[in-house]
């Protein structure tokens, strides 16, 4: 395996998959380090950047517990704090920022803008989500897989609702990578994009997996080991959008009667936030304006889950100190 040190980690598709099962490997070893009180503060004296041009909870908490973990400083950029897009290029940002920090993560817009960065910056630069790619998320649900079913190889992973961004995108890439057999299940619009699918159809001959793409919801769980999914309407979208996808995704919608119809040990996943009840603005509005009780999973599913769901976020957290460890070129 080539070494991790020094590299970007953008969008998962330019790592091995023994290099993500390394991640992955590195990443269990912190959490028990974690969990039994051992110091794992190799990078002690390195600083990074945390730049969040769109909102987080886990993301963000994950990268700043983490590197403080590791004995790293951080400091914390937003739109209304930095002059990044309004005064200043994405590229001269960049630029200032890796002549001080040792490591630059980016949540926001376009995956070119965290692509510039990277160039640019000249110091590992890591993907908190983008349009197009959430691959940190990936890492924290093959993990998840992996710690509930022993092994994540040769598990039927199935994808519902809008396949076509960025948790649709990565978790294929994941998915093909390492073996598992990836549905996508939606209706044909929200498949994700061709050219995407034929490069993930490769990595999944050679690994073993598998991609299908199916708008029937019978035939996707069925066998089902895993069904997942994310918000109908993604960050950055506009709110227009949501009577369509309402219309179009409610048949996607995650319930019992589809869990019931998998494998009788299946869990269900979410990279969360999720709208399974009211108790949010846009769950609420939503749900009023729409006469939903939840939207994309029901809260029947959302509480049976529930651990399987917080053992997800909170590996969150291990797999980015992992991928931070790993190319500021600390192993332990
Ligand atoms: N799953 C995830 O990325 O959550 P946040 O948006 O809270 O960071
Ligand atoms: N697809 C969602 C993922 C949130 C973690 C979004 O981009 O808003």
């Amino acid at each position: 395996m080539s070494s991790l040190k020094g590299r970007n980690f953008l969008t998962l598709m330019d790592f091995t998959p023994d290099e993500i099962r390394h991640f992955i490997d590195l990443a269990g070893r912190f959490k028990k380090m974690k969990k039994d009180g051992a110091a794992h503060d190799g990078l002690r004296g390195k600083n990074i950047a945390l730049i969040f041009e769109k909102t987080s909870t886990r993301t963000r908490c994950s990268f700043e517990v983490a590197a403080h973990d590791l004995g790293m400083q951080t400091t914390y950029l937003d739109n209304s704090g930095s002059q990044l897009g309004k005064k200043e290029s994405i590229e001269d940002t960049a630029s200032v920022l890796g002549r001080m920090y040792d490591g630059i993560e980016y949540r926001g817009f376009g995956q070119e803008r965290v692509e510039t960065l990277a160039k640019y910056a000249k110091v590992p630069t890591w993907n908190g989500l983008t349009d197009e790619y959430h691959p940190t998320q990936i890492l924290a649900d093959m993990m998840t897989v992996r710690e509930h079913f022993g092994d994540e190889k040769g598990k039927k992973f199935v994808y519902m609702g809008d396949a076509r961004f960025n948790m649709g995108n990565s978790l294929m890439i994941g998915c093909s990578k390492l073996g598992l057999h990836f549905t996508a299940c939606a209706p044909s619009k929200y498949f994700p994009n061709e050219e995407l699918v034929k490069k993930c159809r490769a990595w999944a001959e050679e690994s073993g997996g598998s991609i299908t793409l199916t708008e029937d919801t019978d035939e996707a769980v069925k066998n089902a080991d895993v069904i997942y999914t994310d918000v109908w309407v993604s960050m950055g979208e506009p709110a227009e959008v949501w009577e369509e996808r309402i219309k179009e995704l409610t048949p996607y919608k995650v319930t019992m009667d589809k869990m019931n119809k998998a494998n009788p040990n299946a869990i269900f996943m979410h990279c969360l936030p999720a709208f399974h009840d009211h108790k949010t603005t846009v769950g609420k509005e939503m749900g009023e304006k729409f006469r939903f009780e939840d939207l994309e999973v029901t809260d029947e599913v959302f509480q049976k889950y529930s651990t399987v769901l917080f053992d997800e976020a909170e590996n969150r957290m291990h797999t980015i100190k992992a991928v931070m460890a790993a190319t500021l070129g600390y192993e332990v």
